[in-house]
């Protein structure tokens, strides 16, 4: 019979549908459903539910009740990722033995695993296979004064302001004031009462200088841009890259790991000399454009290439062309449904203090369009505030015109981990009603874990083959040992973790000396040599074969 389950998390209550089933002799209590986050809903909800399994459907214990085949990603709620994050340990409430803090999450063995996976991926794309891209890896607090120098200081703030009927705090837009009702409940917010909200965070460095934590990673690599460009003996057009925390104390952090107070960017500034011609090919890739002009008319976005959004001048310049396609192309290699991103112009009164122009590669969450990423051009601005406030010399030498000048950032790609991390676990979450489990189908790059070993049962010839394939797949990659439950038990945890290939050991292994190793996806199977094994797996992993090609198909 299912039973509701109350959660706190983070101070909230979230409601649950669990049922107890009986597997593999032992009585284990099963998800069904999310109910949400008030009690007298969430029963309506349950009943609904109930009676839905009662009347329409006879349930497979412990399976909620069988729906159209699954050809796409299934689209769930960001409460029931969070919830499934938690589950297979992606990630945590940080504090969370203690009711968690809003806005501060930690990531578990697989979510580490995946964040790292997409961090390297990242580094490997925007660094290691460009010649005009470098890294560096600046600190979290620095001089003060950096923060005045690029206008933080003054003018990274939020409007706050309390609802009059539900009391809840909101952030809202200077131009709002007086204008807007309460989010939550419509209710009229105390303008009387709006309050200007720094949102860096403030510590003290040694007895009392005052310092913050970084609100992006960008000003540090403003601030090395000298040394940079000398010690790397970078010819412009080139890009500082880096990734790293940044703090922003939000007044309302929500939806998961989409909006928190402490999180990841991957960021890269490329200077140009100012009137410089782009001079890469914009690859033929096609996305839904969201023009500031048109968003302006309430016309709908349209799907268009890159190119053509350039030629048509709705996107201006080439150089910015180039990058939002090149960002959206990370996204795409990496597996991502290319049919939930678009990108959209910032309207002038949407700019931030530094941008000229500036446009948003968007993901459609479950919670609507909301931005990825920023891809800006900041122009001069940022080295002319620093060359302004720390009286040093930022230009650079033209050997050619043999003049000195300060280069722009005609584009600045701004990306975080975490809503890069939702992207992927979205577009991935399939519930595979066939298989009646969760099978995550992440790019096998992006895996936490890239194969899972099983000896087919629990003896030590078996183990001894089983072991010597760990040995050696365990030198390169994150693998695992698996030997409880039936076979069946095994892949099912291993599709819900996202791990692409699972490699068993079994009376046929003893004769030839091989495995068989399965697809996560199509769950076909192929015969292969323990000695071909990590080759096979490295081919598998940047699919440089295709699975059926790696092996004898059974
Ligand atoms: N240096 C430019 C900059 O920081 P931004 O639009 O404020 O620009 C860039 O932030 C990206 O950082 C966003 O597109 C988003 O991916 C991520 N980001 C910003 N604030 C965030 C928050 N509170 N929580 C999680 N990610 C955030």
């Amino acid at each position: 019979m299912p039973f509701i389950v109350k959660k706190r998390i983070n101070g909230n209550d979230y409601y649950y549908l669990r049922q107890s089933i009986r597997e593999e002799g032992k009585v284990v209590s099963k998800y069904l459903a999310y109910l949400g986050k008030n009690r007298g809903e969430a029963e309506k909800k349950a009943k609904e539910i109930m009676n839905n399994i009662e009347t329409n459907q006879k349930i497979v214990a412990g399976n909620v009740p069988k729906t159209e085949e699954p050809t796409e990603a299934t689209k769930i709620s960001v409460d029931d990722m969070a919830m499934f994050c938690k589950r297979k340990g992606f990630v945590y409430a940080s504090g969370e033995i203690y009711g968690g803090l809003a806005g501060f999450w930690d990531f578990g063995p697989l979510g580490a695993e995946l964040k790292n996976n997409l961090k390297r991926e990242w580094w490997k794309y925007h660094v290691y296979s460009r010649e005009d891209v470098v890294g560096i890896d600046g600190s979290i607090i620095t001089h003060p004064m950096v923060w005045k120098a690029s206008g933080h200081v003054d003018s990274f703030s939020d409007v706050f302001v309390v609802c009059k009927e539900c009391k809840k705090p909101s952030k809202i837009d200077r131009a709002e004031i007086g204008k807007v009702k309460c989010i939550n409940c419509q209710g009229e917010y105390d303008f009387a009462n709006a309050k200007d909200f720094m949102l860096m965070f403030k510590t003290t460095v040694g007895l009392d200088t005052l310092a913050y934590l970084r609100p992006e990673t960008a000003q540090l690599i403003f601030a090395d841009f000298k040394s940079v460009s000398e010690n790397s003996r970078a010819k412009l057009p080139f890009g500082i890259a880096q990734i790293g925390k940044a703090f922003r104390n939000e007044i309302a952090p929500r939806d998961f790991i989409f909006r928190n107070r402490e999180f990841e960017q991957m960021e890269i500034e490329y200077f140009v000399k100012p009137g410089e011609d782009c001079p890469y090919e914009i690859p033929n890739e096609e996305i839904l454009v969201f023009s500031a002009e048109a968003q302006e008319k309430a016309e709908e976005p349209v799907k268009m290439k890159f190119k053509e959004a350039l030629e048509k001048g709705i996107i201006k310049k080439k150089w910015h062309a180039y990058w939002l396609s090149n960002e959206f192309l990370f996204f795409k290699n990496l597996g991502a449904n290319t049919d939930n991103f678009r990108i959209r112009q910032h309207a002038k009164t949407e700019l931030a203090h530094y941008s000229s122009d500036c446009w948003d590669l968007e993901y459609n969450f479950p919670f609507g369009w909301k931005e990825l990423e920023g891809i800006a051009d900041r122009s001069n601005y940022d080295l002319k505030q620093h060359e302004k406030f720390s009286k040093k010399d930022l230009t650079v030498f033209d050997e050619e015109t043999k003049e000195r000048f300060l280069p722009e950032v005609i584009c600045e790609p701004s990306l975080g981990v975490e809503r890069a991390f939702l992207v992927f676990m979205f577009d991935a979450y399939h519930d595979d009603k066939k298989r009646n489990n969760i099978v995550l189908k992440l790019h096998p790059k992006l895996s936490p874990v890239k194969a899972a070993i099983f000896p087919i049962i629990k003896k030590p010839e078996f183990e001894e083959i089983a072991t010597k394939v760990l040995s050696i797949l365990n030198q390169e990659w994150n693998v695992l040992y698996d030997k409880s439950g039936s076979i069946g038990r095994r892949y099912a945890r291993n599709d819900e973790a996202g791990t692409p290939y699972c490699i068993t050991i079994d009376g046929d292994s003893l004769k030839n000396n091989d495995v068989t190793i399965r697809d996560r996806d199509t769950t076909q199977q192929i015969r292969v040599k323990v000695s071909d094994v990590k080759d096979v797996l490295r081919k598998l992993i940047n699919r440089e074969i295709e699975f059926e090609k790696a092996g004898r198909k059974l």
